[in-house]
């Protein structure tokens, strides 16, 4: 009876696994070789509700990556083939699936001293007991504060790590990711940082000296719990509206809100929020650009994925006037990843490269709390785009660092 019981429930779940783990997409690629296509990529993203694209340039003779669900196939082929352009197939399989990469997506460990960041995903609570370790453990230089709350009130914590005590430090580094939930590599990557300096810091002695870090290390804890456990593209925060969940907290900052590539769609990926600071996870970054005024030399926001690193504007193609000192910065860090890793990082103004966006924290940082030097990196991706195999995770988070490390350096000898 017992062993009945056993069986049927294996069998629910087998069907259950099979049910959620229908494929569903495909991931296409397709590198645009005029200005004309690029400008039609554009009018598919902006239009074409069932298009995700994940990946997308203004620059031609750069490959674009776009979920296609797989009802849409061949309306999509047509489309683009008459406008010149031959899609290939990067992944046929992408699948809303929440239990393929099950395994490795919860830490197996017995002991949060034994946890290895670098060997999978975490879930926001063991983040949370991993801070919680490092701030027992290194509490000479490591405090953990609680900055704030999301949506569904979990705690935003940051990290904070400095060598001076109790002294104000005109020199803070502040880093933050995970505003968008899919970015999984990007809380990775944070906490990667926060381990390199509290961890090693025989190596990373040079990155402690007179400089203050501040690292929030997950924006959006609702979002990137609803993209673990329930859609894996899920990038807006849980706030619920009329017809739809989530507005997109990187296009909700008050500088130009809502002015470019935003959607006043509630349902779309890119809708800015009712009004500016209309949601709680922007109210917190805003709130840490804003209270260490004048002692932020650098902001470092974390997102994924395309290797890029980039400057304000974001609103627009224009670039400010200060945009030399940033483009130095990020170009230190690009040329570091190229000689530790031989990766390609594209360097230049967000609104430039990418595509104008308002309402973002980068343009804010910059704009508003005048921070000196403003950067968004976006971390690499791979053929299943915002979710690499943990198997990458290692090499990826050590790239990262490589860049990161680099550019502090490079800050460091500009302003300190
Ligand atoms: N992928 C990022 C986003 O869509 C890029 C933002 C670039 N910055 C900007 N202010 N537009 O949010
Ligand atoms: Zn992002």
């Amino acid at each position: 009876m017992i062993r009945l019981k056993f069986l049927l429930l294996h069998f629910v779940s087998i069907i259950m696994i099979g049910l959620t783990c229908e494929r569903n997409a495909a991931l296409y690629s397709v590198t645009p070789k005029s200005q004309e296509q690029v400008r039609y990529l554009r009018t598919l993203d902006l239009n074409n509700g069932s298009l995700d694209f994940w990946v997308l340039t203004t620059l031609i003779n750069y490959e674009a990556h776009i979920k296609v669900p797989v009802n849409d196939v061949s309306n999509f082929r047509d489309d683009l083939e008459q406008h010149g352009m031959q899609p290939t197939v990067v992944n046929p399989n992408l699948t809303s699936c929440i239990n393929y990469t099950r395994s490795e997506r919860f830490a197996r460990y017995n002991s949060i001293e034994s946890l290895d960041i670098t060997k999978t995903y975490l879930r926001y609570n063991t983040m949370n007991q991993y801070i919680d370790y490092l701030g027992r453990k290194y509490s000479d230089i490591v405090t953990i504060s609680t900055v704030g709350s999301s949506y569904e009130n979990r705690p935003l914590r940051t990290v904070t790590i400095s060598q001076q005590r109790n002294s104000f430090n005109r020199h803070t580094i502040l880093i933050d990711a995970g505003i968008h939930a899919r970015e999984w590599l990007a809380p990775a990557t944070a906490l990667y940082v926060i381990d390199q300096l509290v961890q090693h810091t025989d190596r990373n002695r040079d990155l402690l000296e007179n400089v203050t870090w501040v690292i929030l290390p997950l924006v959006n804890p609702d979002g990137y719990e609803y993209s673990l456990m329930k859609d894996k593209y899920w990038r807006k925060n849980r706030h619920p509206l009329r017809h739809c969940v989530g507005s997109d907290a990187n296009r909700n900052f008050d500088f130009h809100w809502a002015e470019k590539g935003v959607s006043r769609h509630e349902c779309s990926q890119t809708y800015p929020g009712p009004k500016p600071f209309s949601e709680s996870e922007a109210r917190v970054v805003r709130r840490l650009l804003l209270s260490k005024n004048d002692s932020i030399m650098f902001y470092l926001t974390l997102h994924s994925y395309g290797r890029y690193l980039m400057y304000p504007w974001g609103y627009r193609k224009g670039l400010p006037q200060t945009w030399r000192t940033m483009d130095a910065v990020a170009r230190a860090g690009s040329a570091a990843m190229k000689q530790s890793h031989n990766v390609n990082y594209k360097v230049g103004g967000a609104g430039k490269i990418l595509y104008e966006a308002s309402g973002g924290s980068d343009d804010y940082a910059l704009a508003v709390a005048q921070i000196p030097i403003a950067l968004i990196m976006e971390l690499p991706g791979d053929e299943r785009g915002f979710h690499p195999a943990v198997s990458k995770l290692q090499p990826f988070l050590e790239e990262a660092f490589s860049g990161i490390r680099a550019m502090a350096l490079k800050v460091m000898q500009i302003m300190v």
